[in-house]
């Protein structure tokens, strides 16, 4: 091929619509930033990111060494046997009760998530989402090809839901879900039982699907967060979306679920499951005794986040003109910053800022709203730091808050 033949083809070879409007994932904007900032020997406080920080369970290591098979084969597209049960057996444990018929093991929640969006919107149709709201979820609504539509959340409120009128306005006739996170990321906030009976009724009303992402649900400090299933009458028209990642720290085994009662989505999301073959076979294997018997793992972990999250609420009350509030569940909260811009104070915060050789890398939450302009002066911080860095990091946002309003920036 002569170079004007390569020309040509890269014109007229172009990429979709799609690929020109997926997101690259903005949590990760300032990453760079950090370790440039490394390089000069200054320590960071990494805020941003919800990687868990605490060790796997060694029985899931365990699991994998003692893996024996001869061969590394597909495992069913609906997952192990062994992986579905020990999914029934979890939820079960939860009081959430379905037929292994019921339940299509997925690549972490996120391919349950996009399983569920294709399995009930077109392209063009719309999911209603409150904002802000977990930014993958741009991206899985690009793959899917669906428009999310954005309630508005506010601070003021602990990012509660706004009344059903509100919420209502959001729904048109191309609407075919609900889409909400309980416990959420981004905002720690839970969604009490009146707040849930709103969705309810408006599914109800408008015959929407309701897609719940319940992959925090443990990590509940002040009441137990409820689940979508514990609503029989949208019994029919709920998918559970799930995941192994947050409660069992192991994000990298990728082990999901998606449960529904309704027949035509499970078959739907089998479908879609058939197309990509299969899960990992091992980690499925691995991840089977924790969800049979979850509590002894997982009830340690959940209160350690508690701590955190009383150590981050306690220090953020001590910050003049930030805005807070007290999560109630996951390991993140969205702040009020008592600057114009919060990009801009993250930025010259991980450039220029230091207090004792430290300083902080937040997340602007402007990336996870879709309306332009919200969340300009917010941020979300996780929790992924011991208690006593989660300390020294609210100390050095409190110190540079203090320089940045002199205008040392
Ligand atoms: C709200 C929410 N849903 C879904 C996911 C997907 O995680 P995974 O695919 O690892 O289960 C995440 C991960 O951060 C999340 O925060």
């Amino acid at each position: 091929m002569n170079e004007m033949q390569a020309q040509e083809t890269r014109t007229i070879v172009g990429l979709s619509e799609r690929a020109r409007v997926m997101q690259a994932s903005p949590l990760r904007k300032l990453a760079a930033l950090a370790e440039q900032r490394k390089k000069t020997g200054i320590k960071v406080f990494h805020l941003n990111i919800g990687q868990p920080d605490l060790p796997t369970a060694p029985a899931v290591f365990e699991a994998m060494r003692g893996f024996d098979q001869k061969t590394l084969a597909y495992a069913p597209s609906n997952g192990l046997p062994v992986a579905i049960n020990a999914w029934k057996n979890y939820l079960g444990h939860h009081g959430i009760h379905f037929e292994e018929s019921e339940l299509i093991v997925t690549a972490g929640g996120s391919e349950a998530l996009i399983f569920a969006m294709c399995a009930v919107a077109d392209a063009g149709e719309e999911v209603v989402v409150f904002e802000p709201f977990y930014t993958n979820y741009n991206g899985f609504a690009t793959i899917a090809n669906v428009r999310l539509v954005p309630v508005p959340l506010s601070i003021e409120n602990g990012f509660h839901l706004p009344p059903e009128d509100i919420i209502e306005r959001a729904i048109t006739s191309r609407t075919r879900a609900i889409l909400f996170c309980n416990p959420s990321n981004p905002t720690g906030t839970i969604y009490g039982r009146d707040e849930v009976e709103r969705l309810v009724r408006l599914a109800l009303k408008h015959n929407l699907y309701i897609i719940s992402d319940e992959v925090y649900r443990e990590f509940a400090y002040d009441a137990d967060a409820i689940s979508i299933m514990g609503f029989p009458e949208v019994a029919d028209r709920a998918i559970l979306c799930d995941s192994s990642s947050k409660r069992f720290n192991v994000c990298g085994a990728r082990i999901g679920v998606l449960a529904s009662h309704h027949k035509g989505v499970v078959e739907t999301a089998l479908k879609f499951g058939m197309a990509r073959l299969s899960v990992a076979t091992v980690e499925q294997v691995a991840i089977a005794p924790l969800l049979n018997d979850p509590e002894p793992y997982v009830r340690p972990i959940v209160e350690e986040f508690r701590h955190r999250r009383d150590v981050v609420v306690e220090g953020l009350r001590t910050i003049p003109g930030v805005t807070s509030y007290k999560p109630e569940g996951a390991f993140y909260i969205v702040i009020g910053l008592p600057v114009k811009d919060a990009e801009h104070f993250a930025r010259w915060l991980i450039n220029d800022f230091e207090l004792n050789g430290e300083t902080v890398l937040l997340a602007p939450a402007a990336g996870f709203y879709a309306t332009p302009g919200q969340g300009a002066n917010e941020a979300r911080l996780a929790f992924m730091l011991k208690a006593s860095e989660l300390k020294r990091s609210i100390d050095i946002v409190h110190a540079a808050l203090g320089s940045y309003a002199k205008g040392h920036h």
